[in-house]
């Protein structure tokens, strides 16, 4: 049986409920799966068949704790097969919502020694009440100057739930032709 680290790295818990996800959908094919948080993480990734990381975006930057536990765990993750995915609003846009195309993508791979074989990216949650007033004043500022919503109100949850599940079924195909 195919035994699967996922580790998330999240503020807001939206990254969370993504691999939670992708949990789901791993353990109805009858993976072994283990979800941590991995500013948490004790577990022993070489003790796993594949590892996934997800970790979210926020004023343009993944917390600093991911590129430690990326380099503390660098030979591990580079011997298996791993996926790693974004989550951030920019990823709201078309034509900046695949790791092709997204910039937090780009900067993940500029920042990380560990290249994983399958990239993701998913547009993240909105939900100005939650914001403290600094972080909702900022927001709305550049959700208005990208043509986003504005309402102090507003709550939106702009993730594709079926590319997540696409994205779960890559993970369970990752490795097989090796
Ligand atoms: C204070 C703050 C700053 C953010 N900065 C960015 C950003 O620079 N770029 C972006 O695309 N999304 C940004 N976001 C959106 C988050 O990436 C998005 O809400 C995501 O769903 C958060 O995931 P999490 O709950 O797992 O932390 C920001 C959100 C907050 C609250």
């Amino acid at each position: 049986m195919q035994r699967t680290l996922l580790l998330y790295s999240t503020v807001d818990g939206h990254t969370k409920r993504i691999i939670e996800r992708i949990r789901d959908r791993l353990e109805a094919q009858d993976h072994y799966v283990q979800l941590a948080e991995l500013e948490r993480c004790q577990l022993d990734v070489s003790q796993f068949d594949k590892v996934v990381i997800g970790a979210s975006i926020r004023y343009g930057n993944y917390r600093p704790a991911l590129f430690e536990f990326i380099r503390n765990n660098l030979v591990p993750l580079q011997q298996r097969p791993c996926a790693f995915f974004s989550v951030n609003l920019v990823a709201r846009k078309p034509g900046k919502n695949t790791p092709q195309t997204n910039a937090y993508v780009a900067k993940f791979l500029q920042q990380s020694p560990w290249q994983p074989a399958l990239l993701g990216v998913f547009a993240g949650k909105l939900n100005y009440p939650q914001y403290a007033w600094r972080d909702r004043l900022v927001i709305r500022f550049i959700m208005w100057l990208t043509k986003g919503p504005t309402a102090a109100d507003t709550v939106r949850e702009y993730t594709d739930w079926g590319k997540v599940e696409l994205f779960a079924d890559q993970v369970a195909g990752l490795g097989s032709s090796q």
